[in-house]
């Protein structure tokens, strides 16, 4: 059984009980344990002597082996994210979202094979696939986030596997996720869902039949914008498949970086919370303004996504978008450069609030992003909101 499949607790206890095994957290001979995994930081393993190489040098995870295949610290981060995913039956932890999604692809792609990506997926994924991918013989077609049920005819006998990002990170679409995944599923295809704007805790993936869920632990999980990892949650049947090419590919994460995230795991529940609240007072203040063509969040009635959010997910993250009325470049970066409580940069899911101008028309290949006003994301942090709105107001009055 995986630890996935405990469903006597809830989600917010589950962040803050994951991971913490007596074997990972004390020691018998020492009398007592400590809260936190402690950071085992380790390249060489020592064996008691030859017979225990043996034995021990032949596991293949979850016993100490050799430094790259992981050591408590480690093991209690995937532990608590596979915890998160009913359904799942374990995790593998990446240095990076991307490294995450492109090894994802890379396991479970072969040569002749046919990928569906969704034309909204964060621009690295798409390189990857016009990359790296193509190279290696696989072929990549966009659609539309919209596409729904319609999937279906858009599926070859060739196609592996459909890649969905919901909402799409910069253009914030949400997808019809049960739909897509009962196309798939009757097709023999597999889906794997970028899910780091929702997390678990929003939008608990495999409940809705994905087989592969990827997170940037560097966002919401990490929540304090000095780590970096991504992560793969994987269904029993793809599970093998994905650690062996995980393990291939030697790719490990540092335990001081698992310790960060567990540091911000345990508060997850709390942040996201406040991130979506403050998210939520932000955007119905722009959505009041003058200047404001369009808001671009799922959670505001009347966004072309609000029925299948309000029908699948269960919150909010502060990530959201918007649109100057009849503004130009040089309008939004006399807004931008204005702002002082908002950090100009990448990335998202922190505790202080970022601001990015966005031109999704240069990405897009499937669908075309056809409106004129400037974009916007911003990712609310944990600020006072009536601070933002101020600080977004005098932004306004300089533009
Ligand atoms: C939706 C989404 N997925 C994946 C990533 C990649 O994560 P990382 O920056 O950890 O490589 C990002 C990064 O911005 C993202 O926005």
């Amino acid at each position: 059984m995986s630890n996935s499949d405990d469903e006597s607790l809830r989600p917010a206890t589950k962040l803050v009980q994951g991971g913490r095994r007596p074997e990972w957290t004390g020691d018998p001979r020492l009398g007592g344990g400590v809260v936190n995994p402690p950071v085992w930081r380790a390249s060489t393993i020592l064996y008691d002597n030859i017979a225990d190489l043996k034995t021990r040098g032949h596991a293949t995870h979850d016993k100490l082996y050799y430094g790259r295949r992981g050591t408590p610290t480690v093991w209690a981060l995937a532990d608590a994210l596979t915890m998160m995913e009913p359904g799942s039956e374990g995790t593998l932890l990446y240095p990076s979202g991307v490294a995450a999604i492109s090894a994802g692809l890379l396991a479970l792609l072969s040569p002749g094979d046919h990928l569906l990506m969704v034309d909204s997926a964060y621009e690295p994924t798409r390189s990857f696939c016009n990359g790296m991918l193509a190279r290696l013989g696989v072929e990549t077609s966009y659609y539309d986030p919209c596409v729904g049920a319609a999937i279906a005819d858009l599926i070859r006998p060739e196609t592996k596997l459909i890649f969905l990002e919901s909402p799409g990170s910069l253009t914030f679409e949400v997808q019809d996720i049960p739909a897509i995944v009962a196309a798939a599923r009757g097709r023999g295809v597999t889906t794997m869902l970028d899910n780091t704007w929702a997390t678990p805790l929003l939008f608990p993936a495999f409940r809705h039949g994905v087989d592969v869920a990827v997170m940037s632990l560097t966002k919401y999980v990490g929540g304090h914008s000095d780590a970096m990892m991504g992560s793969l949650t994987a269904s029993k049947a793809l599970w093998p498949r994905l650690r062996q090419a995980t393990y291939q590919l030697g790719l490990s994460v540092s335990p001081d970086d698992c310790a960060l995230m567990l540091r911000g795991l345990r508060t997850l529940d709390v942040r996201m919370q406040r991130h979506g609240e403050n998210g939520l007072a932000v955007a119905r203040w722009l959505a009041a303004r003058e200047e404001v063509a369009r808001v671009l969040h799922p959670a505001l009635p009347g966004d072309p996504g609000h029925g299948i959010w309000s029908r699948d997910f269960a919150g909010t993250s502060g990530l959201f978008g918007f649109t100057l009325k009849g503004g130009d470049e040089a309008a939004r970066t006399r807004f931008i450069d204005s702002l002082s409580l908002f950090g100009i940069g990448f990335s998202w899911g922190g505790y202080e609030s970022l601001i990015v101008p966005s031109n999704p028309a240069d990405i897009r290949t499937a669908t075309t992003w056809s409106d004129p006003d400037p974009l916007i994301r911003l990712s609310i942090g944990l600020e006072d909101p009536a601070d933002l709105i101020a600080d977004l107001e005098q932004g306004f009055a300089a533009i």
